[in-house]
């Protein structure tokens, strides 16, 4: 690193006279701002330029440190000697050239011999001056003590689909039997066995319930319009405070001049709905005494996100985030969130975040998750609408 830019050390005549003149309003100090490499070799963060060739043009020390190799070794290679041709890295470096836009993946894997990596944050970002050169920056997300991921969940919600259309065509129909058995019973059997009759009806009726839950999740096209997300917001909201929520302050951080999602308004409200109950739930199992959930929606400039198996990167550039003070997501079901019937609670059907995910992944959207006792949000990545699609009030 080259030498410290701010003069440390003031001479000790020039302290004793500051002390024996009487305070004045101390002068404006001309702000000095250091050089861009000395700035870039302290940043904590792995920083690497590659030319139109993928060549190492600049790396910085964290680079250094990430990628295993030396500034020097560097210096003679292309990122092809690092990571086979296929690699992601590669891929969205493309995708930055072609779009000249800034492109991150939240989620890359670096294996080989020299290097091995998983749960890498990658953005690139071109250089206007340098024609095809790409400013890289990674981030290893292992080592973050937070839970941080991006996903699409789509695989997720394939297999909730598939599951969703068995259960209601094999479930439905014995079930109906089975309650409508239970019911002649309870009006034909003596006094004590009429209780176990009424035991079958709940249970059939609440299996009947779990399974109306689950069609939603079956393969209908959506219809989507341009929607107004602060009503959205607005509504679900409301509902929550009028029940499940009635305790828990709310804060709304809305940009006001958001354009609208492109979505379907029914389905935004059930995802609303499912994050801000599971918030208040946790607020509640926490037993947290000023519970807070902080709505917030802002617009994205300029990223574009990678999508895995995808070569576009997609445009979402309405960030929308539900944030609760609660103790956090338990660490035992971190990995397997957005699965069906995952939960941790006692009387939880764990399809909450399985329907948020397939509906998100339905529109098209992201969603990431970070989440740290006494701090947990879900941030959905939306798309915008396009100017000429009508609004839904
Ligand atoms: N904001 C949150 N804070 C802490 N844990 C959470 C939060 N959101 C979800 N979870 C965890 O994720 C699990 C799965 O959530 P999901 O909404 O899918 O199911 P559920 O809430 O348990 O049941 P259901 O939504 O079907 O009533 C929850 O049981 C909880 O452990
Ligand atoms: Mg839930």
């Amino acid at each position: 690193m080259t030498g410290h830019p701010f003069p440390r050390n003031r001479s000790p005549q020039t302290v004793a006279a500051a002390a024996a003149t009487p305070p004045r309003p101390a002068p404006p100090r001309p702000v000095r701002v250091p050089d861009a490499a000395v700035l870039m070799s302290a940043l904590p963060v792995p920083v690497v330029v590659l030319d139109a060739d993928n060549r190492f043009l600049y790396a910085n020390h964290a680079a250094e440190q990430f990628l295993g190799v030396s500034i020097s070794q560097l210096a003679q290679m292309q990122l092809t000697d690092l990571v086979p041709a296929d690699h992601p890295a590669l891929m969205l470096i493309g995708q930055v050239r072609r779009g000249e836009v800034t492109v991150s993946d939240r989620d890359m894997t670096f294996d080989s011999p020299r290097l091995h990596k998983v749960g890498v944050s990658v953005q690139g970002t071109p250089l206007p001056e340098e024609p095809g050169a790409v400013l890289l920056m990674m981030q290893d997300r292992s080592a973050a003590q937070t839970l941080d991921r991006q996903l699409s969940f789509r695989s997720a919600a394939r297999s909730v689909t598939g599951m969703a259309a068995i259960l209601a065509h094999e479930v439905k129909n014995p079930l109906s039997g089975i309650r409508g058995a239970a019911q002649l019973l309870e009006s034909s059997v003596a006094e004590p066995d009429r209780e176990l009759a009424v035991l079958i009806r709940d249970e059939a009726d609440r299996i009947r319930a779990l399974v109306d839950r689950m069609e939603m999740f079956g393969e209908k096209p959506i219809e989507r319009t341009a929607v107004n997300i602060h009503r959205v917001l607005e509504h679900v909201r409301r509902l929550a405070q009028s029940g499940f929520a009635a305790a828990i302050h709310f804060n709304e951080v809305y940009d006001p001049s958001l354009p609208a999602v492109h979505g379907n308004r029914d389905q935004l409200v059930q995802v609303f709905l499912n994050l801000v109950k599971n918030a208040a739930e946790a607020i509640s199992q926490g037993a947290v005494i000023n519970g807070e959930i902080t709505l917030t929606t802002a617009f994205q400039h300029g990223v574009r996100l990678a999508v895995p198996g995808s070569d576009r990167p997609v445009h979402l550039p309405l960030v929308v985030s539900v944030r609760d003070n609660g103790p956090g997501i338990p660490e035992d079901i971190r990995n397997s969130l957005f699965d069906p019937f995952v939960t941790s609670k006692s009387a939880g059907s764990g399809l909450g975040l399985a329907l948020v995910a397939k509906i998100i992944a339905d529109h098209g959207g992201l969603i990431e998750v970070e989440s740290r006792p006494g701090r947990t949000e879900f941030r959905l990545h939306l798309p915008m609408i396009s100017d000429d699609t009508p609004i839904t009030p």
